[in-house]
């Protein structure tokens, strides 16, 4: 999200310094606008190096970019925050002579303000009159605190705690924060399992579906650590850039994956298995690169367990037919759902993925509903794969059964909006059991 933050003259400034520190955290595009009077309380060196972005006071400053409406028209949020009684007083009456009144001027986007001032100065007619205007023009507030103020004084008048502040910062973006204080562990991508030094057993997974689901667990306000499996490396550096509360640890076979699924999932309140596992490796991985003349100097059975991934086209020009085969032996992986689900902490949710093929004369629904009763697990979010369904898109479809064997959700639309809806009904289930 592009969020100004405003800062006008008064000495809670410097908690503000914390506020832009939250929001830049949790990822979003933070532009400091401090009136003259704030910078005698916190210079502009603390907000650019706190926010990442230039910083000014003036609308004569970078005027190419018509800044003085720019970052009003651009903000999703503007939060104004200490705001001063003479503050107040000048965004009820529309008074725009720096850059911070243009900006508020120009915008359309939510506008939360936290004000800041003397129990007698927030008591004044004048200020509960502007106020009242202001918030009869949709403006939020959030605020003052009763407490100590400056010079010795008590009463009400006390900004708002920053955690407080963000808090009602997304309550006016509308944004769900659900997730708050939750530890989620996610895993995501597709296992590769060792053939030689130069071939291995993968599948097709890109990875976007687990990382949607990371990336919205940590905009809803959770900690996250998500289990990298092969990932597509553009979809991958957008996770880990995309949110600061993603932690990211790389896994790249089955047996790394269970390894960092279940050093993670100790001590986390969720774990969503999206990670596409390899279901067998080789029983003896080759330290050398198997060759056409390796496999003929020992005689194999001409038959493969490998079946090819894509459809192989017609050769133009016949090819021989091949002569030899090789057999590889391949032995099961670990269930790491199941140990997950095994060795539950308590009051912990777990959520399988099952990517599906859909057999003739069986619904969907009826095989998910198997397989999450096999797997134990919460909740099974289950998708329907094939050819050209399911893997490398940026769509998905998912119907969510739970431990009652209900249908709870049928999601469709974008991996994001998808995950969303992932959330929300595992936000429903642990809401149940908590009553
Ligand atoms: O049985 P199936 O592979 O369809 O189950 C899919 C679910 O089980 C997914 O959540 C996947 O991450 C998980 N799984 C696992 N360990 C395996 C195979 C699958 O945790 N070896």
């Amino acid at each position: 999200m592009f969020v100004v933050v405003g800062v006008t003259g008064g000495i809670a400034a410097y908690k503000t310094v914390h506020l832009v520190r939250l929001l830049v955290q949790d990822g979003h595009a933070v532009h400091v606008v401090p009136t003259q009077d704030a910078t005698r309380f916190v210079g502009i060196p603390t907000w650019e190096a706190i926010s990442r972005n230039p910083v000014t006071t003036s609308v004569h400053d970078d005027v190419a970019s018509v800044r003085h409406v720019a970052l009003g028209q651009a903000a999703d949020l503007v939060v104004v925050a200490p705001a001063t009684a003479n503050t107040l007083a000048r965004m009820a009456a529309g008074i725009a002579d720096d850059l911070l009144g243009t900006t508020l001027l120009a915008t359309t986007a939510p506008v939360l303000v936290a004000p800041a001032m003397h129990s007698e100065m927030w008591q004044h007619p004048a200020t509960q009159h502007n106020l009242r205007t202001l918030r009869s023009r949709g403006v939020r507030v959030v605020g003052p605190e009763d407490g100590p103020l400056t010079g010795g004084d008590s009463g009400p008048g006390r900004m708002s705690e920053p955690d407080a502040i963000l808090e009602a910062a997304y309550a006016a973006l509308g944004a769900r924060r659900d997730l708050t204080g939750l530890r989620v562990v996610v895993s995501a991508g597709g296992t590769r399992e060792p053939i030689d030094p130069v071939r291995y057993i993968g599948n097709r997974s890109s990875g976007k579906q687990g990382v949607a689901v990371a990336v919205a667990a940590a905009e809803r306000g959770a900690r996250v650590t998500l289990v990298a499996a092969h990932i597509e490396a553009d979809v991958l550096a957008a996770a880990a850039t995309r949110h600061p509360a993603i932690d990211v640890v790389t896994a790249g076979t089955a047996a790394d994956l269970a390894a960092a699924v279940f050093s993670a999932a100790a001590g986390a309140d969720i774990v969503v298995m999206a990670a596409a596992v390899a279901d067998y490796r080789v029983s003896a991985v080759s330290e050398a690169k198997l060759t056409k003349e390796s496999a003929r100097q020992v005689p194999e059975p001409v038959v493969s367990v490998l079946e090819p991934v894509v459809p192989v086209p017609e050769p133009v020009v016949p090819v021989p037919e091949p002569v030899e085969g090789r057999t590889l032996e391949l032995v099961e992986t670990p269930d790491i759902l199941a140990a997950v689900v095994a060795g539950r902490a308590p009051g912990q949710t777990i959520v399988g993925f099952a990517a599906e093929t859909p057999a003739e004369g069986e619904s969907l629904v009826e095989r998910g509903r198997r397989k999450r009763a096999r797997k134990g697990v919460d909740l099974l979010a289950v998708n329907a794969v094939g050819w050209t369904t399911g893997f490398e898109r940026d769509d998905n479809e998912l119907v969510i059964i739970d431990s009652g064997d209900d249908v709870v959700a049928e999601a469709a639309g974008t991996k994001r909006e998808v995950a969303d809806a992932l959330w929300d009904a595992i936000v429903a289930v642990r809401n149940a059991t908590a009553r």
